[in-house]
């Protein structure tokens, strides 16, 4: 966001009020949300959105176009509220950050090829932002990162513009996305967490955030609520690597995990059931751990538990592929020019994101053994956008009509709600299950084979 004006068009349906906007930057999958939170919540919201189709998209309404369901950010009454009350507009030109009492930065930060963070969003947002800003302006960070860069890379970013007194001419903070896609949770009930650089920073940025959200818990401080983030998704790509590595242990001595992750879950305390299964998707929490490992090379000591963590579910699709490549050498088949039918191109139940989906990554690693693939997804009718580049453009299948029997193997990857299996356990001739869900349907062990 370099450029003083993001160009598109100007839409302006919200009621004005005099009081001043809440700026969100990065309209994306937890912009978006938020955005829709402090709009329901009474308050002129702009977004800033440097991507034109992307604002375009916004501008049109168009959910399954942004992967944010509708409801998520505008409510069911549509763009704006039926009480009057709260308006979003996008901001096309910079200079309307002066509006803004608080912007919250909801920017990408992926890692680049040297496994690096890239907050390359965050500085040139930073940047684009800075001359703008209105006296006393509030500036939260979102993006997950690594513990220190609120201090050490947004505060010097913004202040290149000219200095400010932190505290007074400019407040800063930090609250991470906890954003939970797929699961119906709405952005006011998810508590949220808020470090600030200093106190009347963090007093200023509890105090906006209560208006949009049920609880917000202040911490000490930025690096604080920056590490908590990292903390809560390393917790659950270190437990999902456990209960897989569990699994495969399990299986070598032909036990189900299944029914042993669920009597492990009968105790009241000390245990949190992990469900095992293909692989680690979206952008969380394959990436997350990451952060902490290079945070853990840059300060000079060893985060061993997490790489390995990261290593065993990277091998998970690996692994499922092998399952399979080997029921299909008992039956006295082989993967090289089988067809093979994946379930589920999005990363988890109930979303639209394909990003790091381990059911691509199934059909890549089949299709390089020689296999033939297709796949079914109600919610990815297409892959388009972060998918591999070999299977960009391809089309689901429609299960309803498919002759699921033509298929040498279907391997469920993902579970959508309201997909139904039952044809699918009629008629399958072998089912890879990374899931459980043809637990119900009593199928014997030459058709099912659990990965
Ligand atoms: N998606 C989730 O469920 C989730 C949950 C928790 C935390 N997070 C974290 O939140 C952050 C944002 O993730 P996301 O999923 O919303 O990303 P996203 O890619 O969906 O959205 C980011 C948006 O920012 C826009 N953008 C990039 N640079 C910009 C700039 N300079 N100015 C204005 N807009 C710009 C992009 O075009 C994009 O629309 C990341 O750090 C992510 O790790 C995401």
């Amino acid at each position: 966001m370099a450029a003083r004006s993001l160009g598109g068009t100007r839409m302006d349906h919200g009621t004005h009020t005099e009081r001043p906007a809440i700026g969100v930057v990065g309209l994306g999958m937890t912009g978006l949300p938020l955005a829709g939170a402090f709009r329901d919540a009474g308050r002129r919201v702009l977004g800033f959105e440097a991507d034109p189709a992307r604002r375009a998209a916004v501008e049109a309404g168009d959910g399954d176009a942004l992967g944010v369901p509708a409801e998520r950010w505008f409510g069911p009454s549509g763009a704006q509220r039926s009480d009057g009350r709260g308006s979003f507009d996008v901001a096309t030109d910079l200079e309307r950050v002066a509006e803004c009492e608080a912007l919250f930065l909801c920017l990408p930060t992926p890692l680049d090829a040297d496994g690096a963070p890239d907050l390359s969003a965050i500085e040139s947002a930073a940047h684009g932002l800075a001359p703008h800003l209105a006296p006393n302006a509030l500036v939260v960070l979102c993006s997950t990162t690594w513990p220190g860069t609120t201090e050490q890379r947004l505060v010097p970013w913004l202040h290149e513009a000219g200095p400010r007194r932190l505290g007074r001419d400019l407040c800063v903070a930090y609250s991470p996305e906890r954003e939970d896609p797929g699961s119906g949770r709405r952005t006011r009930e998810l508590p949220r967490l808020v470090g600030g650089m200093d106190a009347v920073s963090l007093e200023r940025a509890r105090a906006v955030l209560a208006e949009a959200l049920d609880t917000v818990h202040p911490v000490e401080s930025c690096a604080t609520a920056e590490s908590a983030k990292l903390l809560e998704n390393v917790f659950r790509a270190v437990n999902i690597a456990l209960v897989n590595e569990f699994k495969q242990v399990l299986d070598a001595q032909g036990i189900d995990v299944w029914p042993v992750v669920r009597a492990a879950a009968t105790k009241p305390y000390g245990f949190m059931p992990f469900e095992p299964g293909p692989g680690l998707g979206g952008h969380c929490i394959p990436v997350d751990p990451e952060y902490l490992t290079w945070a853990a090379r840059r300060a000079g000591v060893p985060a061993t538990l997490v790489e390995l963590a990261l290593d065993v579910n990277r091998d998970l699709p690996r692994r499922v592929v092998s399952k399979l490549s080997q029921a299909l050498d008992l039956r006295g088949s082989q993967l090289e020019g089988a067809r093979v039918l994946v379930l589920g191109a999005a990363y988890k139940p109930g979303v639209a994101d394909t990003r790091e989906s381990p059911g691509l990554r199934i059909m890549e690693l089949c299709e390089s053994a020689g296999a033939r693939t297709d796949y079914a997804d109600p919610w990815v009718p297409r892959l388009d956008g972060d998918v591999p580049h070999a299977l960009s453009g391809r089309r689901s299948i429609d299960l309803a009509t498919a002759d699921v029997a033509d298929y040498d193997a279907v391997v469920l990857a993902v579970h959508h709600p309201g997909v139904d299996l039952a044809p699918v356990a009629a008629s399958a001739r072998l089912i890879v299950d990374t899931r459980d869900g043809f637990r119900g349907f009593d199928l014997p062990p030459e058709r099912l084979v659990r990965a």
